[in-house]
């Protein structure tokens, strides 16, 4: 399995709080080439498709209103190591536990409102991948 691209999101609080470009800047400054990129305002049924993991934890509720409650924007992100190195990058879930200088120690309210999401392994990088756009890296309407 490849390593070099994960998944990010930009979430509703990130778009909300006009930190988009401020992030994307970041995230070009860091290494990371934008492949693919699309505002979306997520339906339930897409964000509930997304999250199916997290459906029997108690926050699944809140986290599926949070992130359909304005658009978001998911992105393909390439670089070496690419899942590894954008979790560093952005810090841990809960912003008081992340590292200084990280995209959610600097920008996150909360556990739950933390600007931006980044794929937890390889395998599910290349499902979200293509749970966004189609096969790996390429729009679905580019096709
Ligand atoms: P994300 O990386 O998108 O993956 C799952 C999301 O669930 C996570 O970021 C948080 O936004 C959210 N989440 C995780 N734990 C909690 C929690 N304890 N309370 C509320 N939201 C949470």
């Amino acid at each position: 399995m490849t390593n070099n691209r994960t998944l990010a999101i930009l979430k509703p609080d990130c778009v909300r709080r006009c930190l988009t470009g401020e992030v994307l800047r970041r995230i070009e400054i860091a290494g990371f080439k934008i492949c693919a990129l699309q505002m979306q305002q997520l339906t339930s049924k897409h964000a509930e498709g997304f999250y199916e993991v997290h459906r029997e934890r108690p926050f699944f509720r809140d986290l599926i209103d949070f992130m359909t409650s304005g658009p978001c924007v998911p992105m393909v992100l390439e670089k070496e190591d690419a899942v590894g190195r954008f979790r560093t990058f952005i810090g841990a879930t809960d912003p008081e536990q992340a590292d200084k200088g990280t995209i959610r120690r600097l920008f996150a309210d909360s556990k739950a409102e933390n600007i931006v999401h980044g794929s937890d392994s390889p395998e599910n990088a290349q499902k979200e991948i293509a749970y966004f756009f189609g096969e790996p890296g390429i729009p679905a309407d580019a096709k």
